[in-house]
């Protein structure tokens, strides 16, 4: 059995996909299962709740040979502390108690480096790994950049004012990856019962690019210019807080993206192992134009 958290979200919906069509059983977590795909739903077994109820997980753990855990985003929660480390610890505790042998979780790149102490939600991502690592399970840790897919995020104004913004210097090459290959580095992971030990394993695309140099990628696919425009620290918190972020996000989402200005992202070598297939050109293909064009 499989246990897979996050089963609606961005990158747990594909971790889903990918571990159905293995054939093997699996089970979720979820707040409210009627947001399950309607293909999917049959095809699992539910647990109903919330990741951080005691209850859920044990039940969720129960006879489980792996878990993927995802923590969810929770930028209303009053400290980062609560949101990754006192979230995953009941489940922390279920996976000792239950013996689950493998747990493959969704986490950030930057452990080792002097800017992994002060870098936000990365920090707690870290932590929150640590927690995870004192079970004694076998664990990876899978450890991201910023994703390609937050730029969904700022689909409005890519199409309306041919812009889309960030606190990083315009120049700053760094990796980003696809959520899909995230999701299928975890579903390698959930499927294969022969590694042992604890590791982070890096998923960093396949190209270090610059703001700048997306920009130049997302002109020639949208056949329209498309610029990129850096943004002062305190107009990003601004912003934050304007969409209801707690004061303790917001502080974390600006000390994460100066420890990124700096190079957090950059620590981890680039091999043919930590490299993933999708490239920025191909996900604005494959991903962003066909939203855009809807
Ligand atoms: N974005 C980046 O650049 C980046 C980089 C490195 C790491 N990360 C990490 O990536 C993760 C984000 O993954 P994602 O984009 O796949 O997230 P997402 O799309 O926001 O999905 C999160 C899902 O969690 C579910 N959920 C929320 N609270 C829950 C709870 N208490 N119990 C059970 N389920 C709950 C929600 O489902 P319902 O609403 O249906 O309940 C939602 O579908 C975060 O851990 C973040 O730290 C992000």
């Amino acid at each position: 059995m499989i246990v897979i958290t996050t089963p609606t979200g961005a990158i747990g919906q594909q971790v889903l996909a990918r571990v159905l069509d293995s054939g093997q059983p699996v089970r979720v977590i979820a707040r409210d299962p009627s947001r399950l795909d309607s293909h999917v739903r049959p095809r699992v077994e539910v647990v109903e709740g919330s990741q951080d109820d005691k209850a859920v997980v044990s039940r969720a753990f129960a006879g489980a040979a792996a878990v993927f855990w995802l923590p969810p985003p929770n930028p209303k929660a009053a400290s980062l502390e609560a949101a990754y480390v006192d979230f995953t610890r009941p489940a922390a505790e279920a996976i000792r108690e239950q013996g689950v042998r493998r747990v493959v979780s969704v986490s950030a790149l930057g452990r080792g480096t002097p800017l992994a102490g002060h870098a936000g939600l990365v920090t707690a991502s870290l932590a929150m790994d640590d927690v995870l690592a004192a079970t004694g399970a076998h664990f990876r840790a899978l450890v991201m950049p910023s994703f390609m897919d937050n730029l969904l995020r700022q689909k409005d104004a890519i199409r309306d004012q041919g812009m889309f913004f960030s606190t990083i210097a315009a120049g700053r090459r760094a990796p980003t990856c696809a959520t899909r290959d995230i999701a299928a580095a975890a579903a390698r992971l959930l499927l294969d019962d022969s590694w042992s030990g604890q590791a982070e394993v890096p998923v960093l695309g396949p190209a270090d690019l610059s703001n700048d140099e997306m920009a130049q990628i997302l002109s020639e696919v949208l056949g329209k210019p498309v610029r990129y425009q850096q943004i002062p620290l305190d107009a990003f918190k601004a912003r934050l807080r304007q969409n209801g972020m707690s004061e303790a996000f917001v502080q974390s989402y600006a000390d994460m993206m100066s420890a990124k200005d700096q190079g957090l992202d950059n620590a981890a070598p680039r091999t043919p192992e930590t490299s993933t297939p999708t490239s920025f050109r191909q996900w604005c293909e494959e991903v962003l134009k066909p939203v855009l064009s809807r």
